[in-house]
């Protein structure tokens, strides 16, 4: 249970209390729950979230309060990490719960070697675009028409990853 023990906590004085820590396959149906709430995230299916570790991706959920606040799942190819998929309640926005899964993983990955850290995300997602240039993301490039449901361009996000 290496994701347990790597649990960390908001510290903040006055913020959401929440700790973070590895997703496990029965958190699914409080991820969905969230993803549902979230057009904006990709729309996997449960079975996705169930079969992490076998496909070489891992995640991590934001607990508070002993419901589950935020996810973000990630994989690590060689030395660079794709940010999955991110999607926090509605209700728990702009208190830092993103930031802290983010770092989670980004941490995670450096210590397994990646050098950069890579996503697409809809252009038109810009809360999400804004977040990730909040914490050190530059646009790369774009994918036209990459998406539909509603049909959207894909802006192409990459930051360094320090290794430790
Ligand atoms: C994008 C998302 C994950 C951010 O989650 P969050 O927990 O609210 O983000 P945080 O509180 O950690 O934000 C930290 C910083 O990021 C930036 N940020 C976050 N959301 C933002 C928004 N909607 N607009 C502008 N900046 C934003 C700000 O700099 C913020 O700091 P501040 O609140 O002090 O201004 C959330 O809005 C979400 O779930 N959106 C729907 C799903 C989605 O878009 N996923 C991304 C797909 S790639």
């Amino acid at each position: 249970m290496e994701g347990l023990m790597n649990t960390s906590t908001s510290k903040t004085p006055g913020a959401l209390s929440f700790a973070v820590r590895e997703l496990q396959s029965s958190d699914a149906d409080s991820v969905l729950a969230i993803q549902a709430q979230s057009p904006e995230a990709s729309q996997w299916q449960k079975k996705d979230y169930e079969s992490l570790a076998g496909n070489g991706s891992r995640g991590w959920v934001a607990q508070a309060d002993g419901r589950i606040a935020g996810f973000l799942v990630a994989r690590l190819i060689a030395d660079e990490v794709e940010i999955l998929n991110l999607a926090v309640d509605p209700g728990m926005r702009r208190q830092g719960v993103a930031e802290k899964l983010l770092n989670e993983a980004i941490a995670w990955a450096g210590q397994n070697g990646a050098a950069r850290a890579y996503l697409e995300v809809r252009q038109r997602n810009l809360g999400a675009v804004e977040f990730y240039k909040a914490h050190g993301f530059h646009r790369i490039g774009m994918r036209p028409n990459y998406y539909f449901n509603p049909p959207d361009d894909a802006t192409l996000l990459a930051a360094p990853v320090s290794r430790r």
